[in-house]
């Protein structure tokens, strides 16, 4: 069971202790969230994102492996129960991130609405209001901390529910 805290203010903290961990969370998230979901991805190199996305396409129940994008820029996998689109942005600098168009996948006028995860989100210079932030670091005991952070009231009751009894409220 995952386990988690909230502080207030829509930011949840989770502990993953292990590789599975991370792969649980993405199952959760992949299991819970509705069409037009944009997550963006931060963290440093080896911190779990990739990790994470595979979970999503576990928990929206995608066969077909989940690799990184980090060549191809965006993978689309159209298998699940809704479409997942896998974003790496680390080998561009934002000019190049602009010039992608990556509005067309939350507007969706053309795309079919889905889940759009974002890793090195860090480069992007807008992103839509309605965006789940998930922040992974690494912990000294060599697990990972994630720090998500929802804005609006449908996606915070969304991590709530990811969560589950796992969720520890924080009095401070
Ligand atoms: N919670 C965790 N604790 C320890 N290792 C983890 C955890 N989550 C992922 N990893 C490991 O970290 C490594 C890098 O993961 P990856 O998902 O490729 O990172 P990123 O996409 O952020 O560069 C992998 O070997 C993965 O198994
Ligand atoms: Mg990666």
């Amino acid at each position: 069971m995952l386990q988690g805290w909230i502080g207030g203010d829509g930011v949840f903290k989770i502990d993953l202790p292990d590789a599975q961990a991370t792969h649980g969370l993405g199952d959760r998230l992949g299991q819970c969230c509705s069409p037009g979901i944009v997550l963006l991805l931060s963290g440093d190199l080896g911190s779990g994102k990739t990790t994470l996305v595979q979970g999503i396409g576990t928990g929206l129940g995608i066969a077909e492996p989940i690799t990184s994008p980090t060549f191809t820029l965006v993978n689309e996998y159209l298998e699940g129960r809704i479409p997942l689109y896998h974003v790496d942005l680390y080998r561009l600098d934002p000019a190049q991130v602009s010039s992608l168009e990556l509005e067309s996948y939350w507007d969706a006028t053309e795309i079919a609405p889905g889940l759009l995860a974002i890793e090195w989100s860090e480069r992007m210079l807008e992103a839509p209001r309605s965006a789940i932030r998930l922040r992974l670091e690494s912990l000294p005991s060599g697990g990972r901390r994630a720090t998500l952070t929802a804005v609006q009231a449908d996606q915070i009751a969304l991590l709530e529910k990811v969560i589950g009894d796992g969720l520890l409220v924080d009095e401070v």
